[in-house]
């Protein structure tokens, strides 16, 4: 039987990483839709349009098509976006557009439509509480602090991207702060998502304990299409 599985939790906790490995171990599709959210503020970056003027925000949706790969590339309107909404500037406008209900509204369909066949893993903020309510598998990933800004910190140094381990924490913590407290969908756990808290565990140990997790649940397994 394929399922729907929502991860959700704060930024830089792994839920792409994570989302990623089990889709590949299930044979399912992974959709990011924190990258969804980027395209949107990368879309108002082009176009000089403010993140948090809703008005002219409303204006772009309708002309901005996200699409993806097999390969986890992510294109907005035909163009290779991957690298580009991962600069720190995104991660800011995408916690900004991500706070205006008409592209919450218009996000949420395109991800509810894209889950109806289901064998979908999705991964954000809101995805057990408002897109798939209905998953049969919902995660709440989630770090201290300290060490999301520790992983993202080694993954820059990996990149030869220079980076301030002080201010990742501080970045990590403004954006936790917004995406807990804005008005529409605020970030909070599912009354039905099961918590993992990652702080002390290596990837392989978080793929191992959510696979757990689906397989105690569906013990007939979840990559059987019927
Ligand atoms: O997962 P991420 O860091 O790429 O997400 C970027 C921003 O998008 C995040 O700060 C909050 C917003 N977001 C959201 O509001 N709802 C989602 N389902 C996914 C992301």
């Amino acid at each position: 039987m394929r399922i729907n599985i929502a991860i959700d939790g704060p930024s830089a906790a792994g839920k792409s990483t994570i989302a990623k490995r089990l889709a590949k171990k299930y044979n399912y599709i992974h959709l990011d839709t924190g990258a969804m959210y980027r395209c949107i503020a990368l879309a108002c970056k082009m176009a000089d349009v403010a993140w948090k003027d809703e008005e002219e925000v409303k204006k772009l949706l309708p002309q901005s098509k996200i699409s993806f790969d097999a390969l986890g590339n992510v294109y907005l309107n035909g163009e290779n976006v991957t690298r580009r909404i991962r600069e720190k500037d995104m991660s800011m406008g995408a916690s900004d557009v991500s706070t205006l209900l008409s592209v919450r509204e218009d996000l949420v369909a395109r991800q509810k439509d894209f889950a109806k066949n289901k064998g979908i893993i999705m991964d954000g903020r809101d995805i057990g509480t408002v897109v798939l309510k209905d998953a049969e598998i919902k995660i709440f990933l989630t770090a201290s602090p300290a060490s999301r800004a520790m992983r993202r910190y080694k993954e820059n140094m990996e990149k030869g991207i220079p980076c301030d381990f002080d201010a990742l924490v501080k970045d990590i913590e403004e954006r936790d702060y917004q995406d807990t407290h804005r008005e529409h969908s605020p970030l909070t756990q599912a009354e039905d998502a099961v918590l993992v808290d990652t702080s002390e565990m290596s990837i392989e140990e978080v793929v191992d304990t959510i696979s757990n997790i689906i397989e105690t649940k569906f013990p007939e397994g979840v990559s059987e299409n019927d």
